[in-house]
């Protein structure tokens, strides 16, 4: 019977993880970036019970290699381009593991002084490479989707204080684009507001959310009885990464009284380089915003940051304090479950700090500006090519394409370049046509990677004949 691991054992196969995880990044190319196996393939192989006398770490870190690697789609590989290409870096993964060796719960000051004191100061840090004003007040969570439910459910609170007691009441309207990510519906969904009470609005020739529209809907909200309350704009949208016009949104938003959340999850990275700064323009006059470091800076999932003006009314719309979490030190400091759903909070903060300081603002510039170019680069190698066309603008660092021919070449083509393992690309839809996305954002992507996924497109696309 195992008491626990003893110290030497843990040293043993601590020091064997990390050269396994250090040989794992030198050597990624060598994996196929899109596991290959059939849905259920690996549940089959695995016992179907849990063992009743513990196994030796040898037989659990083997069976880590034989069964669970080949099902791993490898999300850490510079030639993974699908969705957004995210990175967990290696001073993340190092912090990763100081995070669970210390298993601090963040819902207290007390019981995590370190935890919400470094929360404070990189999120201090981190607004200050966005550029955002100083009177937001930041908090981690562990995705934007949940972050984008405490940003709604403060909006509500704001119109309507009763709504903690009383529940929910008058027809609430919500407005979006067509090209908001759906964590903004399903945050309006689980609060109560209803998805019939989500404006979707639509979008510009560059999937932009349309301010003449948006005040339409607005006004005939209005005009029907309804209590507009909340509008989320994009900076850097999942399917063609456009990004909204927040400054004329902002407008409408004070003209009508409603709360700005603005979703950079993806996009707000950028604005870590100087000359990208411009996607955040406007954002200063938002109500809320939130950005995801687990996307474009290179942090280990998972690390979401939602910023607000208004840290009172984030506090007031959450804070429920029962007796056994009172302390002594509540009048002098923050307790960060008092600004969201979770009373449990992992110390995130300590990779972003990792993070931050061990590349330094120029370097994170540096590379978020590579991606964009290498993504600009590749977006011209494709026109010029004759055989694609590009579906939409580039703004940041995904390329929406398609091959001159029908939706079934475009579908061929992208499974043939994932099947290859080469690279992993993935689709969406645009006006109705099946359109290729080309992520870029990895911090181990090279030229050669970009070269090499051109190669494998271009190859695959003469072997279909295009
Ligand atoms: C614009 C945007 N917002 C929100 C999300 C949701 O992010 P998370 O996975 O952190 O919930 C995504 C995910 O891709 C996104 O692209």
């Amino acid at each position: 019977m195992k008491w626990n691991m003893p110290p030497e054992e843990f040293r043993r196969y601590g020091h064997r993880i990390i050269d396994w995880i250090a040989d794992y990044l030198e050597h990624i190319r060598d994996y196929p970036v899109l596991a290959r196996l059939e849905p259920g393939e690996l549940a089959a192989r695995l016992p179907a019970r849990a063992p009743e006398e513990g196994e030796p770490m040898e037989a659990i870190l083997d069976d880590f290699e034989r069964q669970i690697l080949p099902a791993v789609t490898h999300w850490n590989h510079p030639r993974f381009h699908a969705y957004f290409s995210v990175s967990a870096s290696p001073p993340g993964i190092l912090a990763e593991a100081l995070i669970a060796a210390l298993n601090m719960n963040g819902m207290l000051w007390k019981t995590s002084p370190a935890s919400t004191e470094l929360e404070q100061v990189t999120l201090g840090w981190l607004r200050d490479w966005l550029g955002l004003p100083e009177r937001f007040f930041g908090v981690i969570h562990d995705t934007a989707s949940i972050n984008a439910v405490h940003a709604i459910a403060a909006a509500r609170f704001r119109i309507d204080p009763e709504v903690r007691s009383r529940g929910h009441a008058q027809p609430l309207t919500l407005y979006t684009s067509e090209f908001a990510h759906s964590s903004i519906e399903k945050g309006a969904m689980v609060l109560g507001i209803g998805l019939d009470n989500v404006r979707k609005i639509g979008v510009d020739e560059a999937w932009r959310m349309r301010v003449d529209l948006l005040e339409q809907a607005i006004r005939r909200d209005l005009a029907e009885g309804r209590k507009p309350f909340c509008v989320c704009a994009t900076v850097g949208t999942t399917a063609v990464t456009s990004v909204d016009p927040v400054p004329e949104i902002a407008s409408v938003a004070e003209r009508y009284g409603l709360w700005l959340h603005v979703d950079a999850a993806y996009g707000g990275a950028a604005a870590v380089a100087e000359e990208f700064r411009w996607v955040l323009a406007g954002a200063e006059r938002a109500d809320s915003l939130v950005v995801n470091p687990h996307k474009w800076l290179f942090t280990p999932l998972d690390l979401s940051v939602l910023y607000t003006a208004h840290p009172d009314l984030l506090r007031r719309t959450f804070s429920v304090v029962p007796e056994y979490l009172r302390t002594a030190e509540d009048s002098r400091v923050v307790n960060l479950m008092d600004f969201g759903i979770p009373l449990g909070r992992r110390f995130r903060a300590l990779k972003l700090w990792f993070i931050m300081r061990y590349f330094g603002r120029k370097a994170v510039a540096e590379i978020i500006r590579r991606h964009i170019r290498w993504a600009q680069e590749f977006a011209g190698r494709l026109l010029a090519d004759g055989r694609f066309e590009l579906a939409a603008p580039a703004p940041l660092s995904v390329v929406c394409f398609r091959l001159k021919g029908s939706d079934e070449d475009n579908r061929r083509l992208l499974e043939a370049v994932n099947a290859s393992g080469r690279a992993y690309l993935s689709h969406t839809v645009l006006d109705g046509r099946y359109v290729i996305r080309f992520a870029v954002g990895h911090i181990s992507t090279t030229e050669e990677d970009i070269d090499s996924a051109w190669q494998t497109i271009s190859e695959e696309a003469d072997r279909l004949g295009a």
